[in-house]
């Protein structure tokens, strides 16, 4: 019989201790070691009822170690048995089969498309279309003859047959199955053996063996565990959703993300039509593309322009020109460009602290950039509030937003608008200095279709489109209108 103890796990790495404590060792975050019943005995730790979980290493605790070593030692040397180390040339080649979605926008994030036997987490907020883009999956896989089981435990079968009615999934490989024991869902799935299965989400998920609720590490640890055996075992593509904490990790154990072999995460803001996918880890390539969806009433659309999805009707429109505090920044994501507007806004501020607020660039960067604008150009924030975002819901993460970030701040500080037709590409140095930034040719070329009148990036002089700076102090004198009248000083 199983042992029954009490240990205290942290929800996000895993890390198990005997006492609580408020603060997890491993990982440094306050406040997320839970109580949680774990199991000793024949079935190893944390596994209770391990007839239910196919056999792993972890069992056979009761003899000793040394033993069981030489057993096996005489069996390596007998050439005995499969588990020896072989030299990696006689390895089979990767025949790299993979099943593309159809979906070209997720191919292009998955790297060709989804490996039989992988397991994969999707995360992201509630709502912001999880369901809707795996619904999407089955439909394409089912359209090309894939069976896919669907195991929703957020919705009814109802609802879900309603929204795949909305967006023309319905196609009888697509089997549904609204059900929370991880154990039906594992048997539903070795009786019909998809191709894909998909569990929506895992948080509903619970193992009848394990006394605590649905979406408790244990409870997500085990069932994980069991799905991934699932995959490996059929094999069969699995796909997890996850739902993701306030902080942005994934809600549960961050063990969750190191048990499947690809995590993707589903990002935007609901009042904006557009969704990113984005890589956050890929076992079988690379995790620098993004895919661009529109949520639109008849689901997820591809889009197929993403270099200028997010430039609001006013980028380069003259009229709209004269209101200061927006440049167009000329990012990359993966392998393409992404020219967006960043929008800011700086007032006086009525207290102490400054408020300083960013939406869709990083608030560390907006702070240093900040500093560098007070410090180097003579530009004034230190008593005043400063509001950046990027239109459109995108997030911008690379570090050739800086100059955007910078002139937009500048431009609203000093209430002088930027030139029209200009986008920016640039890092911005603690000394002020512009830095060149990764593929500034395949920025310039896609400003210059998008009809810009050039890139303002590291350079010498102009040319081709592109407007040399080296220093902050060049990039706004040459970027920056003649004060308004409106001007405060
Ligand atoms: P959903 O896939 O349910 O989100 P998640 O699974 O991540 O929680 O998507 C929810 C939102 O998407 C919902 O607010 C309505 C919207 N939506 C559309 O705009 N068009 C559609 O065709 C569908 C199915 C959903
Ligand atoms: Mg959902």
């Amino acid at each position: 019989m199983p042992k029954q103890q009490i240990k205290y796990v942290c929800g996000e790495c895993g890390y198990e201790t005997p006492r609580w404590l408020g603060r997890c060792p491993e990982c440094g975050r306050w406040g997320t070691l839970a109580e949680t019943a774990v199991y000793s005995g024949d079935a190893g730790s944390g596994t209770p009822g391990g007839g239910h979980v196919s056999p792993t290493p972890r069992g056979g605790r009761s003899r000793r170690p040394g033993a069981a070593v030489a057993d096996l030692l005489d069996k390596v040397l007998a050439g005995e048995g499969t588990e020896r180390p072989v030299p990696i040339t006689e390895l089979p080649e990767d025949s790299g089969s993979r099943m593309p979605t159809g979906l070209s926008e997720l191919d292009l994030v998955l790297g060709g498309g989804l490996v039989p036997g992988s397991c994969l987490l999707l995360a992201g907020d509630p709502g912001v279309g999880k369901s809707t883009l795996l619904l999407a999956v089955a439909s394409a896989l089912t359209r090309a003859r894939m069976t896919v089981l669907y195991v929703t435990g957020e919705e009814s079968a109802a609802q879900l047959r309603l929204r795949a009615g909305r967006i023309s999934a319905l196609h009888p490989g697509l089997l549904v199955m609204a059900e929370t024991n991880v154990l039906a869902a594992v048997a539903a799935a070795r009786a019909h053996q998809p191709a894909v299965m998909i569990v929506d989400s895992v948080q509903t998920l619970y193992h009848p063996d394990i006394p605590s609720p649905p979406g408790s590490v244990s409870q997500v640890r085990e069932c994980a565990s069991l799905l991934v055996d699932v995959a490996k075992g059929l094999p069969a593509v699995v796909w997890i959703v996850g739902h993701v904490t306030k902080d942005g990790s994934v809600a549960g154990p961050r063990l969750l993300e190191h048990m499947v072999d690809v995590v993707l995460q589903f990002e935007g803001e609901r009042t904006y039509p557009y969704r990113i996918l984005r890589g956050l880890k890929n076992r079988f390539g690379a995790t620098d593309e993004i895919g661009i969806f529109e949520m639109t009433e008849g689901g997820l659309q591809e889009v197929s322009n993403p270099s200028q999805v997010f430039l609001t009707e006013s980028a380069g429109d003259a009229s709209l020109a004269t209101v200061p505090g927006t440049a167009v920044t000329a990012a990359i994501e993966g392998r393409r460009v992404i020219c967006a507007e960043v929008q800011a806004l700086v007032v006086s501020s009525p207290w102490g602290t400054p408020r300083r607020t960013a939406m869709g660039v990083d608030a560390n960067r907006l702070a240093l950039i900040i500093a560098v604008l007070e410090r180097r150009a003579g530009v004034r924030l230190v008593d005043r509030d400063v509001y950046v975002k990027v239109a459109g819901g995108v997030k911008l993460v690379e570090p050739g937003v800086d100059l955007a970030v910078a002139v937009a701040v500048a431009s609203a500080g000093l209430d002088r608008a930027v030139r029209p037709g200009l986008a920016f590409a640039g890092e911005i140095g603690l000394r002020g200095e512009i830095r060149a930034v990764g593929r500034q040719d395949q920025r310039l070329r896609e400003v210059v279709k998008l009809g810009f009148e050039g890139l303002v990036a590291r350079g010498s002089g102009r040319q081709g489109g592109l407007i040399g700076v080296s220093g902050l102090g060049d990039a706004l004198a040459m970027s920056l209108q003649r004060p308004g009248r409106a001007a405060e000083r």
